[in-house]
C-alpha cells in the first residue's frame, strides 16, 4: 500500500541572526502514489527541507502535510516516528550512518525497529549495491560513495513503500550510479513504491515519471 503525498499550503521560513529567511511560500502540490518523482532545484533552494518536512522530521511553520488520508502533524512526535519507521525509507543527503555500528548492523537496524530479526534482505540488498564483501567493516573505513551506499540498503531493507533520497548517486562514479539507480527504478517500476529524489544528475530526470522544480519559494511540476 502507498499514497500519495501531499503539501497544502505550506511555507517554511527559518528566522537567524534576526532576520526571517522564506524557503516554501504557501506551496500546494501532491506527488503521485507509485511514482517516481525527481525534485530538482539549485543548492539553497530548500530541496533537503522539502523532503524533511515530508518526513515529518521538520515541521512546517504553516500548512499540512498529508500522506493518503494521514495529516503528519495530526499526530503525536512519537506516532509520527512509527509512522516514519513503518513506512518510509530515508536517504539523507549526509548519510547519517551510526559510526560504532558495522555496514551489516547499519543496515539490520531499519529491520530491528520494526521488530523483524531476519538478515537476509540487508545481505541481499547490500549484494545489491555492490557492498557484499564488506558487511562488518565500519562506516569510517568507507569512502563517501560506499557510505552513501550503505545508507542506500538502510533505508530500503525494510520494505517501505515510500522512498525519499537526497541525491543519493551525488557520491557515486558512473558505473556505481547505474547499478544503484537500477535497484531505485525496481523499486517504483516493479514494486509499485513511491521514490521521491532530489537529484542534479541530467541523465537521471528523463527516467522519472514526475519532476518537480523548487523556484522562488515554489514547488512547479514540468515536463521533463
Ligand atoms: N534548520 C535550519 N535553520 C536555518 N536555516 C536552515 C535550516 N535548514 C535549512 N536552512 C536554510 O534553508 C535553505 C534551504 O536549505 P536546504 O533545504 O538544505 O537546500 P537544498 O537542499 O536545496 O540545497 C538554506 O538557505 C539553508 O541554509
Ligand atoms: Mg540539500
Amino acid at each position: 500500500m502507498t499514497d500519495a503525498l501531499r503539501l497544502e499550503n505550506v511555507s517554511m521560513t527559518f528566522d537567524e541572526a534576526g532576520q526571517r529567511h522564506t524557503i516554501l511560500n504557501e506551496v500546494s502540490a501532491t506527488f503521485a502514489a507509485g511514482k517516481f518523482s525527481v525534485l530538482l532545484g539549485q543548492s539553497g533552494s530548500g530541496k533537503s527541507t522539502v523532503l524533511n518536512l515530508l518526513s515529518g522530521l521538520d515541521q512546517p511553520t504553516a500548512g499540512k502535510i498529508w500522506h493518503g488520508n494521514t495529516c503528519l502533524s495530526a499526530l503525536s512526535e512519537r506516532e509520527q516516528t512509527l509512522f516514519r519507521r513503518r513506512h518510509m525509507g530515508i536517504v539523507f543527503q549526509f548519510f547519517n550512518l551510526i559510526p560504532t555500528l558495522t555496514v551489516l548492523e547499519n543496515v539490520c537496524l531499519s529491520l530491528e525497529l520494526n521488530g523483524r530479526k531476519e538478515r537476509a534482505s540487508a545481505q541481499e540488498l547490500l549484494k545489491a549495491v555492490g557492498l557484499g564483501t564488506r558487511y562488518d567493516t565500519y562506516p569510517d573505513k568507507l569512502s563517501g560513495g560506499e557510505q552513501q551506499r550503505v545508507a542506500i540498503a538502510r533505508a530500503l531493507a525494510h520494505d517501505p513503500p515510500l522512498i525519499l533520497a537526497d541525491e543519493p548517486t551525488g557520491n557515486l562514479d558512473e558505473e556505481t550510479g547505474k547499478q544503484v539507480l537500477e535497484v531505485f527504478l525496481n523499486l517504483t517500476r516493479e514494486q509499485g513504491k513511491t521514490l521521491i529524489m532530489v537529484t542534479h544528475n541530467p541523465d537521471i530526470v528523463p527516467l522519472a515519471d514526475e519532476a518537480w522544480h523548487l523556484q522562488e519559494h515554489r514547488l512547479q511540476q514540468r515536463l521533463r
